[in-house]
């Protein structure tokens, strides 16, 4: 359902001081493949690549080197079109503080060209799943940021994509919101539908993971079931695998 073949992706920066541009070579020659109802754990430390890559994957940056296909659709050829097949949430959560979630996901129905009902039906739905519905109707500038996550997660998945692209989907919220959002993962793993996320929070990547890849230095490690992962590496938790990979850098 999701193949990436060895991307690569670098990025020219300017140091503003010294006026010398640097290279930063943040994804380097990643290639995997997710399922559909597979639950994929992209792992690594901050600055790894992880969110570089899942932007390719949601068709919003191109790679300089390499393929992508989403269902079948080549994301670099025809962007549109796997736009339409990828919910991609990513870690800034654009809401609107004037809007109500409702209104916000009435709005992006329509940008997604959807039928106004089947929105606002699955807007709700969505709401529902997120133990939001009670905040549907409130307008947003007040909002904690589990709240407002939430309402980003519905957006990503208004249009019901086929592959459920999440960057962070955990990150600065509490155990129990956290439990809803990998319990609407699971949902969408049970309807079939691929998984990618990003995370830093490994009892996540256990919990809900069926296959992790480990981003270090541009290049993927592991790509393997969690506890598979921990075999070869003989060791007992994923945050060990990290100190082994910096060591080996070292
Ligand atoms: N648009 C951009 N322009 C320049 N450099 C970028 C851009 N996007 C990412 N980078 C650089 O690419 C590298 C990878 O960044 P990326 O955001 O993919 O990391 P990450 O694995 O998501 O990290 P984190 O865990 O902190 O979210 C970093 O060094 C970052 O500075
Ligand atoms: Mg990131």
């Amino acid at each position: 359902m999701i193949r990436l073949e060895d991307l690569h992706k670098t990025f020219l920066v300017k140091d503003k001081r010294t006026h010398a541009q640097r290279r930063i070579e943040a994804v380097r020659g990643i290639s995997l493949e997710v399922g559909p109802g597979e639950i994929y754990g992209l792992l690594g430390p901050n600055g790894a690549g992880k969110s570089t890559t899942l932007r390719m994957i949601a068709g919003l940056m191109r790679p300089d080197r390499g393929r992508i296909e989403v269902c079948g659709v080549d994301t670099v050829r025809r962007p549109e079109e796997a736009r339409a097949l990828v919910g991609y949430l990513s870690t800034d959560l654009g809401v609107y503080s004037r809007f109500t979630p409702r209104e916000l996901l009435r709005l992006f129905g329509e940008f997604q060209g959807l039928d106004a009902r089947v929105a606002e039906r699955r807007g709700m739905h969505l709401l529902e799943e997120l133990d939001l519905m009670d905040f549907a109707d409130v307008r947003m500038e007040g909002f904690s940021g589990g709240q407002k996550q939430k309402v980003s997660i519905a957006r990503a998945l208004l249009h019901d994509p086929r592959v459920v692209i999440f960057d962070e989907p955990t990150t600065g919220l509490d155990v129990l919101t956290a439990k809803t959002v990998l319990d609407l993962l699971r949902v969408m793993k049970a309807e079939g539908r691929a998984v990618v996320v990003s995370t830093h929070v490994m009892p996540m990547v256990e919990a809900i993971c069926d296959r992790v890849g480990i981003i270090f230095d541009g290049g993927l490690h592991g790509d393997a079931p969690p506890r598979e992962i921990l075999a070869r590496w003989g060791v007992g938790s994923l945050d060990e695998v990290f100190f082994k990979l910096a060591e080996a850098r070292a």
